[in-house]
């Protein structure tokens, strides 16, 4: 059953962002990223702090297995990162992370920039000014709550009259990729990366729905 968020699923959310956050596999698998708070601190916990109506979860029998995060203005969101979470992040990096896990360091700093800054172009985030983030918990995927979180906050957009929505995956992405085409995404932009420096030749795909 998709929910609003509340305070008491972060736990459950910094969990899921863990669980899916190499490429949409499990993290906890490579040994490159410990600091799960860290992690979820530069994808996700801005959303559910600052947005937390546009931030919906699905559960089942009690169990959060899948969210939704997002911002129906990208721009504003980055400044408020920028202000609110950024000094947040740096704060714990020095002070607990580079101690805890040296790697999650030397990490954090290669996606610390707002992912759509110099990525979209102005003319395009006026037509696609929102963004999202989802991810559904490995043994609950391909059951349909990927696409109930999706649509749930494709809704909310539409009810705030919001031009359009991007997100950004990786061709490494073979959940994803599929996911967001089935669903009428349309591939803006493709770039060079190696957000977890394996040396893989990835390309970073920007994605975007218009909704008027
Ligand atoms: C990508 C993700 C959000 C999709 O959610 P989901 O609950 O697994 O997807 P759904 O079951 O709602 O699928 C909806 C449709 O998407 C497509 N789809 C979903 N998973 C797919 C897969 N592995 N391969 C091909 N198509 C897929 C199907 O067309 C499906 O429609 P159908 O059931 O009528 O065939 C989820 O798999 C996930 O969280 N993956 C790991 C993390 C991640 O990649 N997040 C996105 C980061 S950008």
């Amino acid at each position: 059953m998709i929910e609003r968020f509340k305070k008491e699923y972060v736990q459950d959310i910094i969990n899921i962002c863990y669980r899916t956050g190499f490429y949409g596999e499990d993290l906890t698998k490579q040994k490159v990223f410990k600091d799960k708070k860290l992690f979820a601190m530069r994808f996700v916990l801005h959303y559910t702090r600052f947005q937390p109506e546009f931030c919906f979860v699905y559960k089942e029998n009690g169990k959060v297995a899948g969210y939704v995060v997002g911002t129906d203005n990208t721009k504003e969101q980055e400044a408020d990162f920028t202000k609110s979470m950024y000094p947040r992040i740096i704060m714990r990096m020095y002070l607990f992370t580079w101690w805890y896990s040296y790697t999650s360091f030397r990490h954090i700093k290669s996606f610390l920039r707002p992912e759509s800054e110099s990525v979209l172009d102005n003319s395009s985030i006026e037509k696609y000014p929102a963004h999202l983030h989802m991810n559904v918990l490995p043994g609950f995927q391909s059951r349909g709550i990927g696409q109930q979180l999706l649509d749930a906050f494709v809704s909310t957009m539409r009810d705030n009259d919001v031009a359009g929505i991007h997100l950004g995956t990786s061709s490494e992405n073979k959940k994803a990729v599929p996911f967001y085409e089935k669903n009428k995404f349309v591939l803006l932009k493709q770039l060079d990366s190696d957000m977890w420096g394996t040396g893989t030749r990835l390309k970073s795909l920007i994605y975007g729905l218009r909704l008027k």
